[in-house]
């Protein structure tokens, strides 16, 4: 596990996109693993930045979202597929149809989670996976729970992560209470991990998850079973790292 901590956003921005355009730059046929939330915006406004100075092409690439709430229109403003529209999508040249994101309005969610499933194994193994971290530990939407699922699933999103999340909503009755998220099995299969935190109030799971017991009690502490993990802080988030 490689940890870096980073006193300016803007050097923690620049070695994330570094990190996503550097992959593309050396295999154009990558497949990315992409994250939504607050943590991933400065790095994919980077990221497009690099792009629109002819550093970088998306044309051969491939991306899986890990998340989608269930029952949000996919034009919804806060549906994830608007958020990488918004921040990353519309402005690179990754072919939309090479751009997955689960469908959260499958009519049969079952099979939906199964068909995103078979497009991961179709496109061989998640070159990079970018990974932000919940309060509670949770990565992708995997929360804390006695097992974790392989595969993707429809989950029942914690109550801290309705809370967190109604920032972006006009209240918490309006967060959606299931999403569809990849497996953490899925997960760990990336051949990299890119897992970013910010903020004085993840100071302690970061602790928790990179330096305590592997237990599903924390899905993210299963991150220091990869061999290839790199993890960007900011000096709030990193406050309680040696
Ligand atoms: C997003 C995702 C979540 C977030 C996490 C942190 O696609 O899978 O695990 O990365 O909830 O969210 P922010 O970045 O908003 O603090």
């Amino acid at each position: 596990m490689n940890v870096l901590t980073f006193d300016s956003n803007e050097k923690l921005n620049e070695t994330g996109a570094n990190i996503i355009v550097g992959l593309v730059q050396t295999n154009p046929r990558a497949v990315l693993g992409l994250a939504t939330g607050g943590t991933p915006v400065g790095v994919y406004e980077q990221v497009v930045n690099d792009f629109k100075q002819g550093l970088v092409s998306f044309k051969q690439a491939t991306s899986f979202n890990l998340d989608e709430y269930v029952g949000l229109d996919a034009g919804h403003p806060e549906s994830y597929r608007s958020y990488m529209k918004h921040h990353l999508f519309d402005h690179i040249d990754l072919p939309a149809e090479r751009a997955y994101i689960p469908n959260g309005n499958a009519s049969n969610l079952e099979e939906e989670c199964a068909r995103y499933d078979e497009r991961i194994a179709a496109a061989g193994q998640i070159d990079l996976q970018l990974l932000g971290l919940g309060h509670n530990g949770h990565i992708g939407f995997n929360e804390p729970a006695h097992a974790l699922i392989r595969g993707t699933h429809v989950v029942d999103l914690a109550q801290e992560t309705l809370q967190a999340n109604a920032r972006f909503f006009n209240n918490i009755d309006e967060v959606p209470k299931q999403a569809l998220t990849m497996g953490v099995g899925t997960i760990l299969k990336a051949k990299m991990i890119l897992l970013i935190v910010r903020g004085a109030d993840k100071a302690e799971i970061v602790h928790r998850a990179l330096t305590g017991p592997i237990t599903t009690d924390v899905p993210a502490s299963l991150l220091q079973t990869h061999p290839h993990l790199v993890v960007l802080l900011d000096r709030e988030a990193g406050r309680l790292m040696a």
